[in-house]
């Protein structure tokens, strides 16, 4: 963002780039949409893109790379073994981040795999200020049980709290008391924490955490996949970072954790995923797993193009000219649906805005998934692909009962420097005429349940069919688009 002094008393917002190659979008009738919805399972990952108007599904490798990304794809040198494209990549992380010691994986959850088969064991503990879903299955799988650790205040989907991604301090010193240091491998702590709706943590908290985890002699590992809006958050929220670069900021962020590690999808616009870090023991320990799961350490899984795009995807993470417009938007789509009285996480944070499924759809039981069936709903009244991340997204326990959500929420995400103003627009517009008509709207049953990560491929239907309802209501009051 570039940021301004407005004429007329207070800042202006202006984006710090401009389109060069735009992509042409369809919107499907509303009769294509419920059609596709049902071949999707009333799953919205089922859906496919010609059936999309908006996908809003994630940021995760949909980002828009800059011409500078596009032109190191090029540049790069493929190689099996030592292409100097990774050493510029490496190069780029101890410039920007800090850190001495990178290898690259083939996506975040390849670098959680690393980490958690390193340092985790059966019986392990992982405090952390909140759990991903992928994070939860690695750290799981190999035995561990993950607490979370969030303030009061981060369940609360109406709140002013400018840190919502911040860990308890208390909570933390009473889990290590209760579980002993010997217990717990590493703290972690999540940027933009995801599940929560996107809500950054304060430098403060970070320091906080840090300061127990060194009394405790216990690592702090850093989830920075979303580090670039936690850091404009930080600048713009927290007293005394208004006049620091998002340089400055991003460093001090990092120079507080043991491990790093991110998801490129999301962070810098290329697919793949890193881990670092400046312990040289940490580093070996984690290495040797590399060829076994992902590849050499000069590739770790990833095209050696995605390695050139990522050295420069990581240098712009501090340019204040490109971070920071999704933000923006996010800021303007949330206060909107707020002052419309449509229930809406607060306040804005990063990654997307954050429909609060429980309090738009009461009348819909957790366990007949609430945030899946509004994702489905917002698909059929506007082809805006969003993502369920409630019940749906939690796996069974181990007698295959339902674990309920803490959160039901619909996620519209926003990827890096992909959407304009007027698509905030129009989906303000369709979802408020769906609050309007959120009566008609009902749960959903399984058809197919996968046992893990069920909401990836998991299909569904709609209890009385109230897809079709909905649709033919639409059609009378707006027509077939
Ligand atoms: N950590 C966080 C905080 C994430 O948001 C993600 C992915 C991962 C780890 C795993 O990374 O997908 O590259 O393997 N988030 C995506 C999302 C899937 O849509 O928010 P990955």
């Amino acid at each position: 963002m570039i940021i301004v002094k407005s004429s007329s008393g207070g800042e202006l917002y202006v984006d710090g780039y401009r389109v060069r190659i735009v992509e042409r979008l369809s919107l499907p009738s509303v009769e294509e949409r419920l059609k596709a919805i049902r071949e999707a399972g009333w799953n919205t990952f089922l859906l496919k893109n010609k059936d999309v108007f908006l996908d809003m599904l994630t940021d995760s490798g949909v980002n828009a790379m800059s011409d500078k990304q596009l032109a190191a794809m090029i540049a790069a040198q493929d190689s099996y073994a030592g292409s100097m494209t990774f050493y510029e990549f490496a190069s780029a992380v101890k410039d920007v981040l800090g850190y001495e010691y990178v290898m690259p994986t083939h996506q975040g959850r390849g670098a959680e795999h690393i980490i958690a088969r390193t340092f985790i064991e059966k019986g392990s503990v992982i405090p952390m200020n909140y759990h991903f879903t992928t994070t939860k299955v690695h750290f799981e799988l190999v035995g561990g049980k993950v607490l979370e650790l969030y303030i009061d205040e981060a369940l609360n989907t109406k709140s002013r709290h400018p840190f919502k991604g911040n860990m308890d301090i208390e909570k933390l010193r009473k889990a290590i008391k209760k579980y002993g240091r010997e217990r717990i491998p590493f703290v972690r702590m999540e940027a933009t924490t995801n599940l929560l709706g996107g809500q950054p943590f304060s430098m403060e908290n970070l320091r906080d955490v840090k300061e127990v985890c060194e009394e405790y002699g216990i690592p702090l590992v850093l989830d920075g996949s979303m580090l670039d809006w936690n850091a404009y958050l930080i600048k713009q929220r927290e007293t005394g970072y208004s006049n620091k670069s998002l340089a400055e900021i991003v460093k001090e962020m990092c120079s507080l954790a043991d491990i790093f590690y991110a998801s490129t999808r999301k962070i810098a616009c290329v697919r793949g995923g890193f881990i670092a870090t400046n312990d040289k023991e940490y580093f070996d320990r984690m290495r040797v797993l590399l060829p076994v799961y992902e590849g050499f350490f000069t590739y770790g899984g990833m095209s050696i193009k995605e390695i050139g795009a990522m050295a420069v995807g990581i240098r712009e993470i501090i340019d204040e000219s490109l971070v920071g417009s999704e933000v923006e938007l996010i800021r303007i789509f949330v206060e909107e649906l707020d002052r419309r009285g449509i229930p809406v996480v607060t306040p804005p944070g990063g990654l997307g805005a954050h429909l609060d499924a429980m309090k738009f759809l009461p009348h819909i039981p957790q366990n007949e998934y609430p945030a899946g069936a509004l994702a489905a709903a917002l698909y059929l009244v506007s082809g805006i692909r969003a993502m369920e991340r409630g019940t749906m997204s939690m796996e069974r326990d181990k007698l295959g009962r339902e674990v309920l959500s803490d959160l039901e929420l619909v996620r519209i995400a926003f990827p890096r420097r992909v959407y304009l103003r007027s698509h905030v627009d129009y989906a303000i517009d369709r979802i408020t005429w769906l609050f309007e008509h959120r009566d008609l709207v009902k749960g959903l049953k399984w058809i197919y349940e996968p046992p893990v990560l069920r909401f990836f491929l998991g299909r569904l239907k709609d209890i009385d069919n109230w897809g079709e309802k909905i649709c033919e209501t639409y059609r009378k009051e707006l027509g077939e688009y």
